[in-house]
């Protein structure tokens, strides 16, 4: 199998949640010896406190950040020039479901002209160059929804269900594309759903924790009973090492957990688990538990199938669902700064706007 020399990683939406656990992860546990270039807008998402100790042991010297968005093309030019770059990860993406149902317009920018942007910079610029790679973070939601006992592959068709879906859906077509076309070397990864430290807390997982924490009410939508894969994020972020240095160019990889959940069982859990912390009683916060009108388009189960990843690159997860939760529930409750950082401020003005209090 062959391994590639990767020497100048453009991380995209490297202040994001999973960019920045990644990066973290490259840096501590991989034998990795080159450079980072982190690139983030900086949107409400991206938050540079996710890299502070990063920066300050790397910083100038094996890692950079440069404030950029992944449509501008000039400012990429000059950062792919300056840095040299031979390895494109690209996290940057809108990667919420609701903002994209109020306000599908930034994700069609961002997740399909920003992604479009990157592959024309990776062709102009890798030419006849052979220790080249743009990898593509994507999602397993481009495949839509399936019935219980189905699975999604690599080969699935996709039925992309929400604006979000539908341009994650596109920029994976591209990225294809340029291979085919091109020539490019691509790899593309499809993910479940991730949760761990520094997710931004409009997503399921951190909301509820802090909801539970907070004693505020848990919106579950519709009947609670739509399924996801959870996977721990520092798995999803092993896997994407083992495919950019051992993906075969061409080649999508599944990611997932193994970890089907309906969203009422789950919430459920997190208000069994955090009563024990607290001392509580088992059915304590359970009466915080509210059933809010349902998401347009809802999904209603996501199953990942990720053998080809296991078999081919030897990849497997480490970290069981109750040791990630545990560790996640103890990192939102000792970052409470953090916490209160990133919910004020813009999203703080979206949420007022969109959903009320809540
Ligand atoms: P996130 O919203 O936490 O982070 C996204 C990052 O991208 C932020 O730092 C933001 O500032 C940056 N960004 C947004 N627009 C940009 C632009 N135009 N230019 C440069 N930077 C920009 O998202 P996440 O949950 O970390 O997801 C990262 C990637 O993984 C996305 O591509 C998403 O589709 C994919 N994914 C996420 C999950 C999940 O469960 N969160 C699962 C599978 C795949
Ligand atoms: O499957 C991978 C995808 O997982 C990623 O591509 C996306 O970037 C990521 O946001 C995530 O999308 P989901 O829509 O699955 O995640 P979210 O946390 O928004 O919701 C998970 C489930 O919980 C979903 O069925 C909707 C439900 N939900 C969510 C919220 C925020 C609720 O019932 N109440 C809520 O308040």
């Amino acid at each position: 199998m062959m391994k590639r020399r990767l020497k100048n990683i453009l991380v995209t939406g490297g202040a994001g949640f999973i960019g920045s656990n990644f990066i973290h992860y490259v840096f501590n546990e991989t034998k990795f010896n080159g450079r980072i270039i982190n690139i983030d807008k900086l949107t409400y998402a991206g938050n540079l406190e996710n890299l502070v100790e990063i920066d300050n042991k790397y910083g100038g010297e094996r890692y950079f950040f440069e404030k950029a968005d992944i449509c501008d093309f000039d400012s990429l030019k000059r950062i792919f020039e300056k840095y040299d770059i031979d390895t494109v990860v690209n996290f940057a993406a809108e990667s919420h479901v609701d903002r994209s149902i109020f306000g599908p317009k930034d994700f069609v920018q961002t997740n399909i002209m920003g992604t479009f942007t990157l592959l024309e910079l990776a062709r102009e610029n890798w030419k006849g160059r052979e220790d080249a790679l743009f990898h593509h973070i994507s999602t397993d939601e481009v495949y839509g929804s399936i019935q219980e006992g189905e699975y999604f592959y690599e080969e699935t068709t996709y039925k992309p269900n929400s604006p979000y879906s539908a341009s994650k859906a596109s920029s994976d077509h591209l990225v294809r594309a340029y291979h085919k076309t091109y020539g490019l070397p691509t790899t593309i990864s499809n993910c479940s759903n991730n949760y761990g430290s520094y997710q931004f807390p409009e997503k399921l997982i951190p909301l509820m924790m802090l909801n539970i924490l907070e004693e505020k009410d848990l919106p579950v939508y519709g009947d609670g009973r739509n399924v996801r894969d959870w996977l721990y994020v520092e798995d999803h972020c092993s896997a994407v090492w083992e495919i950019i240095n051992k993906g075969r160019d061409g080649e999508t990889y599944n990611i997932g957990g193994e970890n089907e959940w309906e969203n009422i069982k789950l919430v459920n859990f997190l208000c069994e688990k955090i009563a024990k912390v607290k001392g509580k009683n088992e059915g304590y916060y359970k009466r915080l538990i509210t059933f809010v009108k349902d998401r347009p388009g809802h999904d209603r189960r996501y199953a990942i199938n990720c053998d080809k990843i296991k078999n081919e690159l030897g990849w497997k997860r480490q970290y069981n669902f109750e040791e990630g939760l545990d560790s996640t529930i103890k990192w939102y409750m000792t970052n409470k700064g953090w916490v209160d950082r990133v919910r004020s401020g813009e999203y703080k003005k979206w949420v007022e706007k969109n959903y009320g209090l809540r």
